[in-house]
């Protein structure tokens, strides 16, 4: 028998009502902030994912569903969606028009880990993009977004948050962090070694625990901050304190992409496990400049909709639509002639299979119908039917041409 390959999962029944629910909810949050959709391809040149994510990231260094293809291209199945967000805004040329240009998507993403709970290799994500804000209350937006999200979703979450700092303070803090490194390159395990070479502050992200020690005394981001970075940190913080929202400072998140700078946050659960990150986002103003589009300021987040998927409250469905069976063989051309009419304007479960009454209350019950009709030479005989409510139990009768 073949079944699905490692890490990438069949979505159905009541795992898909949730994934659609999730979307729907996702979806109306981001147009109530003003946010339009997009959707860009599965696939895209390597070279795209290769200089936004960052080419030392373990996410293209290692993760990569990475082939040529028929016509000799670098192709990879992406890994993230910011990254063909970017590309398509300034393939349209709307680096060049200017102005605010906010986007939102939900897809596929492929990511060859190692996969277990909460870690698949194709999962998707819902996520937003935001062009042309440089102000800080853009980075509150995103925050408040995610926080709207989760709310309607009925989910709990702690917020973690950090800055990663500029192009003005970054390369003294690399500095000083790689000295610190370097004194301790005995101990330090060979992957963090390799970061000192490609960017230095993943180090602090390294889930090694002798690595973890040694960082716990080394120089601290948010204490290396410029003035402007510091200042819009502060706002930021102020922001969120106003509006109620709760956040733990984490001098050492990271994020595994390489394309941030400044606001850097995560939404975390205590309820799914060790894979507890549940949305990822922040500040990446350098992005569109660096893949040859007009600087652009920029910030964003995606959820990562499987782990979300098991936190999601449903609300109750209400009932709906009509149920309506054959008593007899010879009802059935008739239902399905009804059922016909009907669904130009209402939902309609049928079922071609003559039953008694009991087993098609249990049909009825099961799609979850609030109308309830049984057709059979009776029926058919008097040209009228008894319609009965579920909701409330009770019955009325019609004709059939009423109905
Ligand atoms: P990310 O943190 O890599 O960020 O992914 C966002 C979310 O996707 C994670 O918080 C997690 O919930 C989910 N996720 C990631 N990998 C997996 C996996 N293997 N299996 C299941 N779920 C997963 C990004 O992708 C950025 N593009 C976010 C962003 C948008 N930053 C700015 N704009």
């Amino acid at each position: 028998m073949i079944k699905s390959l490692r890490g990438m999962n069949d979505i159905l029944s009541e795992d898909y009502k949730r994934f659609t629910y999730f979307i729907n909810t996702a979806s109306d949050v981001a147009q109530k902030y003003g946010f339009h959709f997009i959707q860009t391809p599965l696939l895209e040149e390597t070279a795209l994912f290769k200089r936004s994510v960052g080419a030392s990231s373990d996410i293209v260094g290692k993760e990569m569903y990475q082939f040529i293809d028929k016509g000799e291209n670098d192709v990879s199945l992406r890994p993230e969606g910011t990254a063909g967000v970017v590309r398509a805004f300034i393939q349209k040329k709307l680096d060049k028009a200017g102005g605010i240009h906010r986007f939102f998507y939900h897809g596929s993403m492929f990511r060859y880990e190692r996969p277990q709970k909460g870690r698949l290799r194709q999962f998707h994500q819902f996520g937003v993009e935001s062009f042309g804000v440089e102000s800080i209350y853009e980075d509150a937006n995103m925050i408040m977004m995610v926080c709207d999200i989760l709310l309607a979703c009925g989910i709990g979450y702690r917020l973690q948050l950090n800055s990663l700092g500029d192009a003005k303070c970054m390369p003294a803090y690399h500095d000083n962090l790689v000295k610190y490194v370097t004194k301790f390159k005995d101990e330090v395990c060979k992957d963090c070694i390799r970061r000192l070479d490609t960017n230095p502050i993943r180090v602090l992200d390294c889930k090694n625990k002798i690595c973890q020690r040694i960082y716990k005394d080394a120089p601290k981001l948010i204490n290396n901050l410029c003035q402007s970075c510091e200042d819009d940190f502060s706002k930021l913080k102020n922001i969120l304190d106003s509006n109620n929202i709760d956040y733990e400072i984490d001098t050492n998140l990271v994020r595994g992409l390489d394309y941030y700078s400044k606001t850097a946050f995560e939404f975390v659960s205590d309820n799914i496990g060790s894979q507890s990150a549940i949305a990822g986002g922040g500040r990446y103003d350098k992005l569109v400049e660096f893949l040859d589009g007009r600087p652009t300021p920029a910030v964003g987040f995606a959820m990562g909709i499987e782990r979300l998927m098991e936190l999601i409250v449903m609300p109750e469905s209400p009932k709906n639509g009509y149920y309506i069976g054959a008593m007899d063989e010879n009802a059935v051309d008739l239902i399905v002639q009804l059922s016909h009419k009907k669904r130009k304007t209402h939902k309609v479960s049928i079922d071609y299979k003559a039953k008694n009454f009991k087993n098609h209350i249990k049909a009825a019950e099961k799609v979850n119908a609030k109308y309830f009709i049984i057709i059979g030479s009776n029926e058919i005989q008097s040209a009228t039917m008894v319609i009965r409510n579920l909701k409330d139990n009770t019955e009325k009768t019609v004709t059939l041409k009423e109905f």
